[in-house]
């Protein structure tokens, strides 16, 4: 049997930690050979609503969960942690943009990375799922002065996943048609759902629906799908969230071919500025995150990927106190 590896998970007592707890503990994330061990992090007023959640994760008995540790102290929370999902942080509400939660947010992830640095594994993988989650993921991998920066990554597999299911949709074929798509740059509502490069079937996607309705249509509904399902929900999207932060955590650590889309720190490749947190298209083996180098993009798309930089550099220099 494997020794067990330990997950953190942050926010643990919330919405997305409810959708995501129990398929991590049945080894949905490591699979099911995986022996785990969960430390949930939460705030002091959210401890009792934790303890319920642990008394549930017990009542399943998850041959896998060898241990659940919930605690309130970040240091307890990523001892030797090999994963940390960081979730907990505020959602936004009806008419807010995700930037708009920076500077309630942002400074959870300067103490966090600390932490993470001072007592996680040297080798964790952190994924940032509170919003903004590509400029949190930028303070938390910052803040982290010893880790690689190449160790933490920001969440866009659920809009990469909104963008496969609408353009399956829209093509009338399953989901597994659809290969190649990517979403580039911030989760918000600047990001670039392409399309240039993505096939349904083996034919190019751009062949099979019109232009205007990739511009108009299509990329907006990426865009805005998060605002729609608060609308829709009162509260924000938790169980599809929940869903890709397991997937992108589960392709990371166990590899994938074919393309998706996360968040890493740029190293300037498709000529975006070096050290924000933006999304491209990437693929994962032996444990890292290799983004496809080999799209060709036209005009349309550069002006894409260049407004949503464009945001990332904007909402970098507001937290760069932060840095
Ligand atoms: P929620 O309010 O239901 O839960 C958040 C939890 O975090 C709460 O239980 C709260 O007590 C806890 N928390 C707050 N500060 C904390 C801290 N410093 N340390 C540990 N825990 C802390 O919210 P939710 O619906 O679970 O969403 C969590 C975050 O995920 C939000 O910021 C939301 O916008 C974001 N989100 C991101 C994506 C994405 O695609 N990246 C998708 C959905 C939601
Ligand atoms: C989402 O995309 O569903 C989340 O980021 C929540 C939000 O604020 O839209």
């Amino acid at each position: 049997m494997k020794e067990p590896l330990r997950i953190t998970v942050t926010g643990a007592a919330g919405q997305i930690g409810y959708a995501m707890l129990f398929r991590i503990a049945a080894g949905e994330m490591l699979g099911i050979d995986q022996p785990i061990i969960l430390q949930l992090l939460e705030i002091p007023p959210a401890m009792n609503a934790l303890d319920g959640v642990v008394m549930e994760l017990q009542d399943c008995a998850f041959p896998l969960l060898r241990r659940v540790v919930p605690t309130s102290q970040p240091e307890e929370a990523f001892s030797g942690a090999d994963f940390v999902l960081l979730v907990g942080a505020r959602p936004r509400g009806p008419g807010m943009e995700r930037k708009d939660l920076l500077e309630a947010n942002g400074a959870i992830f300067t103490g966090q990375g600390k932490a993470i640095n001072d007592y996680a594994s040297k080798s964790v993988k952190v994924l940032v799922v509170g919003n903004p989650a590509n400029t949190n993921c930028l303070i938390a991998a910052h803040n982290a002065r010893d880790l690689p920066p190449e160790q933490f990554s920001s969440m866009t597999i659920l809009d990469h996943n909104r963008a496969t299911a609408l353009l399956a949709e829209r093509t009338s074929v399953h989901i597994d048609a659809v290969e190649n798509l990517a979403v580039w740059g911030n989760h918000s509502a600047t990001m670039f759902p392409e399309l240039l490069s993505a096939t349904v079937g083996g034919t190019p996607a751009l062949e099979l629906v019109d232009f205007e309705w990739y511009r108009d249509q299509f990329i907006p509904t990426v865009q805005q799908r998060g605002a729609e399902i608060i609308r829709a929900r009162g509260s924000s999207s938790a169980a599809s969230a929940a869903n890709a932060a397991i997937e992108h955590m589960r392709l990371w650590s166990l590899g994938t071919n074919t393309v998706t889309s996360m968040g890493t720190v740029s190293r300037g490749d498709y000529d975006i500025a070096e050290g924000i947190v933006y999304s491209f298209p990437v693929s994962c083996s032996g444990g890292k995150i290799e983004i496809d180098k080999t799209r060709t993009l036209d005009d349309f798309c550069v002006d894409r990927l260049r407004l949503t930089e464009k945001e990332l550099l904007e909402e970098r220099d507001a937290i760069k106190h932060l840095l």
